[in-house]
C-alpha cells in the first residue's frame, strides 16, 4: 500500500512524532521538517532527512507529493495552519489544543467538509495495552455500570519549563494545565465513560509566577450518571498521572506512568458477582497494541488508505475543547456548567479572562 508522505511542522515534540514515523517505514515517508528554527530540526534528523528541513511552510503546502501536514507548532498557530493546509488539500495532524474556543472548532469542521479534508487531532494516550483491556471489558459486559473515575494529573514543571515564550501566557498557550496537561486524562475520561454532561471547576495559579491556571480541582458529572473528580497540579514532586475507573463488575487502576498511561501496569479487580476468572479470561485475549504517537499514527494511515481504523476524529477535539471551556466558564462563575454548550454560551467564542 502506498506510503503518506508527511511533513511535520514544529521541530520540539515534532521529534516524537518523526521517531514514531521511523518506526513506521511501510507506513510513512518524512517529506519535509519545517521549523523557523532550522538548526532545532537539525539536531534531531538522521542523515538522510537533512535535506529535507525547511523554514518555508508554503512551500511544504506547494508541494503535491505531501498529503499529510503534521502540526506540532504552540497552540496559538494552530487554527490557522490547519485551516491553511485543509485549503491546500492536505490532510492534517494537529498536536493538542486544536483551537482555542469551540468557535473555532465548528469553523474548522465547517472548512473540513467543504475541502473534504481530514483533521486528526492527537490524542495519542489512547493507544496502549492497558485502555485496550478496559475497553474490552467494558465491550463484554463484564464492566458493567459505571459508578465513579477519580483522575490525577500531578506534573512537575518550573522556571525552565516556562522560559519558552508561548508558555504560561493566555495569548501563547491559550490555557493552562486544564487545556495543556490534563487534557488526555479528560479525553480519556470520555474515551472510556462517554461524554460529560456537567463540571463544576475551581482552579488556581500556585506553583509558577505565570498567567494561566496550574493548579485545578474539577467534579465531573456523565451524562450515564457516573461521577469522577479530576485533580491537576503542576507542582508534583514528580510526574504522576494516575487514573481509577470504578464499574460495577470491576475496578480499573492505571499504573502511574506520566505520560504513556495506557501502557502502564494496570490492575483490574473483580466485583462479586463478577470473579476475577472471568476477567482475566477477557483480559488475556487482548493483545498488545501499538502504543502512543506510534499507536495513533498506524490509525492516522489506515484512515487514510480507507482501512478499518480507529482513528481519534475532529469531534472528539471538539468536545475536548467544549469541556475546557465549560472548566473556565464554571471557575469564573463558581458555578456548575452543562454541556453541550450551546452557541450563546459565554465562553463558545473562547474563554480568555
Ligand atoms: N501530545 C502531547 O503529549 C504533547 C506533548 C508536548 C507538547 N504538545 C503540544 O505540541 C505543541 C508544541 O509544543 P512544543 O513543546 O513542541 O513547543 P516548542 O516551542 O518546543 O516547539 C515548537 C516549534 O515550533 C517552531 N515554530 C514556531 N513558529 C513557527 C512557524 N510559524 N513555522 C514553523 N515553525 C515554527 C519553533 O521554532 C519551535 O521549534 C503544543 O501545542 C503543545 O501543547 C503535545
Amino acid at each position: 500500500m502506498k506510503k503518506v508522505k508527511v511533513a511535520i511542522i514544529g521541530a520540539g515534540i515534532g521529534q516524537k512524532h518523526y521517531i514514531a514515523y521511523q518506526q513506521l517505514p511501510e507506513m510513512y515517508d518524512v517529506a519535509a521538517i519545517c521549523d523557523v528554527n532550522r538548526a532545532r530540526a537539525q539536531a534531531f534528523v538522521d542523515d538522510a532527512h537533512l535535506s529535507r528541513i525547511t523554514d518555508d511552510f508554503d512551500a511544504v503546502l506547494a508541494d503535491p507529493e505531501v498529503e499529510l501536514i503534521d502540526i506540532c507548532l504552540p497552540p496559538h498557530l494552530h487554527f490557522d495552519f490547519t485551516a491553511r493546509a485543509m485549503r491546500a488539500g492536505k490532510d492534517v495532524i494537529c498536536e493538542k489544543p486544536l483551537a482555542n474556543s469551540v468557535a473555532d472548532v465548528d469553523r474548522l469542521i465547517a472548512i473540513s467538509t467543504e475541502t473534504g479534508r481530514t483533521v486528526f487531532p492527537v490524542f495519542q494516550y489512547r493507544f496502549g495495552k492497558g485502555i485496550s483491556q478496559l475497553r474490552a471489558l467494558i465491550d463484554s459486559g463484564l464492566a458493567g455500570r459505571p459508578f465513579v473515575a477519580s483522575l490525577e494529573t500531578h506534573w512537575n514543571r518550573g522556571a525552565d519549563y516556562y522560559s519558552v515564550d508561548w508558555r504560561g501566557t493566555w495569548q501563547g498557550e491559550q490555557g493552562g494545565a486544564v487545556l495543556g496537561h490534563a487534557i488526555h486524562a479528560h479525553d480519556l475520561l470520555t474515551f472510556i465513560m462517554g461524554p460529560v454532561s456537567s463540571v463544576f471547576a475551581r482552579v488556581a495559579t500556585r506553583v509558577n509566577d505565570i498567567e494561566v491556571e496550574d493548579c485545578a480541582a474539577l467534579a465531573i458529572a456523565l451524562e450515564n450518571g457516573a461521577l469522577a473528580t479530576s485533580s491537576v497540579t503542576l507542582g508534583g514532586s514528580t510526574d504522576t498521572s494516575r487514573l481509577r475507573f470504578c464499574f460495577a463488575g470491576v475496578t480499573a487502576e492505571s499504573g502511574s506512568e506520566p505520560y504513556r498511561p495506557a501502557e502502564g501496569e494496570w490492575t483490574f479487580t473483580a466485583r462479586a458477582p463478577v470473579t476475577q476468572d472471568q476477567v482475566d479470561a477477557v483480559l488475556a485475549k487482548v493483545d498488545t497494541p501499538p502504543a502512543g504517537q506510534v499507536g495513533f499514527a498506524v490509525e492516522v494511515f489506515r484512515a487514510m488508505r480507507g482501512l478499518e481504523t480507529a482513528f481519534v476524529n475532529i469531534e472528539e477535539a471538539r468536545r475536548s475543547i467544549e469541556f475546557v471551556s465549560a472548566v473556565y466558564e464554571s471557575a469564573k462563575s463558581e458555578l456548575p456548567v452543562s454541556l453541550p454548550m450551546q452557541e450563546n454560551a459565554p465562553t463558545y467564542q473562547g474563554w480568555w479572562p
